[in-house]
């Protein structure tokens, strides 16, 4: 409920001037956020049906099977997306509005007061370990680009591998290069790569590295928008891997 007070300020949860649908952001979010949540944790619990052919879910590559150890592989390497993730800026910014409401949403009041301190205070000083995670993230790009390549050779019943291309083959392609458009859009790895730089043309490679911060802040400028493609892709080519596991529907082989 929101008052006006003498000097014409509205007090009280929620209370803002705006008349535009502020809201309708937030929720999105948290209903994205929120599937994406229980499906991969679903998915992640289920130690099972994740590979194909010459196809493995992103949620469990890596492929780490350690004998005598009975814990689902996917928990073993999805920490380093996880943590990237929930650390990146653009998420911090998403979750904290969505799920939080801290803060609500600009000229909103929040629920909780006048409280928020930013990130500069236990916990959320923590989400400064983003930079570390940037590393590993680049890291499983790679890995995630030789799965993709290995899913156009596809196993024959003699044991080799012969070359080919099914659909899963492309979505794991498009998959890999919607995350790595989001990883290399990233404000650490903008910042490393030039951001903290004053004079390119002062420096040996200044060029370069130049042209290198220029293609990283391209990538940068549509932050939010490869963070949610690429979540999306993640999502859809597990869901096809599972799909073709568990004898739902079969692979379209192009040849
Ligand atoms: Fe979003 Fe680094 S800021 S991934």
């Amino acid at each position: 409920m929101s008052e006006n007070t003498n000097e014409g300020v509205l007090t009280g949860a929620l209370a803002t001037d705006r008349k535009d649908a502020w809201w309708v952001g937030p929720l999105l979010t948290a209903m994205g956020l929120g599937a994406f949540g229980v499906y991969s944790t679903i998915r992640a619990f289920a130690n099972a049906d994740y590979e194909w052919g010459p196809y493995l879910s992103p949620f469990y590559s890596p492929l780490i099977r350690i004998p005598g150890l009975n814990v689902s592989p996917a928990f073993l390497i999805l920490w380093a997306p996880a943590g990237f993730r929930a650390t990146c800026y653009y998420y911090r910014k998403a979750y904290y509005r969505a799920f939080f409401q801290h803060p609500t949403a600009c000229a909103v009041n929040e629920i909780h007061g006048h409280s928020y301190r930013g990130e500069t205070s236990f916990p959320f000083i923590f989400q400064n370990i983003h930079r570390y995670f940037m590393y590993v993230a680049v890291l499983f790009i790679g890995i995630l680009w030789y799965d993709a390549i290995s899913a156009f050779f596809f196993p024959a019943a003699d044991g080799t591998r012969h070359f080919g291309m099914g659909l899963g083959s492309l979505i794991m392609v498009v998959n890999v290069l919607l995350l790595g458009s989001y990883t290399f859009g990233c404000h650490s790895l903008r910042h490393v790569i030039g951001g903290k730089m004053d004079c390119f043309s002062c420096t040996s490679f200044g060029k370069v590295q130049h042209k290198t911060w220029l293609g990283v802040s391209w990538f940068n400028n549509r932050h939010m928008l490869f963070a949610w493609c690429s979540l999306f892709s993640v999502g859809l080519t597990d869901f096809y891997v599972w799909l073709c596991a568990t004898g739902r529907i079969n692979d379209f082989r192009f040849f």
